[in-house]
């Protein structure tokens, strides 16, 4: 009677087998005829109410099927895991003969190439970099630097105007003033920034472009600080040979006031078509900064005395690639830009 109930239970024990197909299926079957409560196990409950002859064939029975079914669970189990990691070994499969995916990895902007160098060699000589906003009120792009609303030199600098008392700055020269205004001396900034004109685009010409403003503050500032640190820069930037001249010129924030030139890098300055023949090459102003600037920002004019200057970064790039339509610089022409 048991041993036909053990055959039974063997049986349908390999036909469910037969049928899982996942390892968890595995696992219900292994539940299912040889757990605590299983069918296998229920019948061996039975041993109990067999003759002492009949146990141990019965048992030996029991221990062949329980056998066996563990085996097969066993089999089927390495079967389902090694179907399992082929199918993951397909589906992760790579085709490392195709081509691959170049990344695009960008470069710094011309513009930004020479601005760093600038800004390396004047942090090197002690200048911390400064900020001030593009959108500015008028009295920090033109009535603390000298130019109240009548002043000719307004006229030089066609302005975006949003309102009379804001615009978009026409020069870096409004930072000077938020400085001095914020920080007493000793004041020794650089201010790289972009600017506003209204300005016919052509190839000298754009209505944005940058300036570099610097500005240092103390007691017993000289014109020949101007000219050292001018010079100290020039040098970094076109080489040792190159020199920079002064010579006067007017602006209504500096008293006196320079128009300041390096020597032509091309031609060494014996004069070139690059230079117009003329030896130097004009890259921005300065002078000493105006006692009326200074005491406008709370700073006694008897005791501090500074200079400034502020060039156009896009006439020094320009020079340096000798890159002859300013356009280039802001169309963002990759073929143009993957030259630097
Ligand atoms: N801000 C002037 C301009 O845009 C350039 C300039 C001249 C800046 C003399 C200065 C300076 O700091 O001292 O034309």
């Amino acid at each position: 009677m048991i041993k036909k109930q053990l055959e039974e239970v063997k049986e349908k024990a390999l036909e469910a087998l037969s049928h899982a197909d996942i390892l968890d299926s595995l696992e219900q079957v292994r539940v299912r005829f040889l757990g605590k409560k299983g069918e296998v196990t229920a019948i061996l409950s039975q041993m109990g109410k067999l003759s002492p002859e009949e146990r141990p064939v019965i048992g030996q029975k029991a221990n062949e099927v329980r056998g066996l079914i563990e085996k097969k669970i066993a089999e089927r189990k390495e079967e389902l895991s090694k179907a399992a990691a082929e199918q993951k070994l397909k589906s992760e499969k790579l085709d490392i003969t195709l081509p691959g995916k170049r990344s695009r990895i960008g470069k710094k902007h011309p513009v930004s190439v020479v601005l760093d160098e600038i800004k390396d060699a004047f942090v090197s000589m002690g200048y911390s970099i400064a900020d001030g906003p593009e959108v500015e009120y008028d009295y920090y792009n033109f009535e603390a630097l000298n130019i109240p609303k009548s002043h000719p030199a307004r006229d030089t600098q066609d302005t975006f105007y949003f309102s009379p008392e804001m615009l978009l700055r026409t020069q870096t020269s409004s930072v000077q003033i938020r400085t001095m205004e914020k920080r007493k001396p000793p004041i020794k900034i650089l201010a790289p920034g972009r600017v506003y004109r209204i300005d016919e685009i052509d190839a000298t010409h754009s209505p944005v472009f940058h300036q570099i403003e610097g500005l240092v503050v103390d007691k017993g500032i000289t014109m020949a600080h101007l000219k050292g640190a001018l010079d100290s820069m020039a040098k970094k930037l076109f080489g040792e040979n190159v020199t920079t001249r002064i010579r006067p010129d007017y602006f209504p924030f500096t008293e006196p006031s320079a128009e300041i030139s390096v020597s032509c890098f091309m031609c060494g300055g014996e004069g070139c078509p690059f230079c117009k023949n003329e030896g130097w090459v004009e890259i921005g102003g300065a002078g000493m900064v105006n006692p009326k600037v200074l005491e406008g920002c709370g700073i006694d004019s008897s005791e501090y005395t500074g200079f400034a200057f502020g060039m156009g970064l896009e006439r020094l790039v320009m020079r340096r690639y000798r890159i002859t339509d300013i356009r280039m610089l802001f169309e963002n022409d990759v073929r143009f830009l993957n030259n630097f």
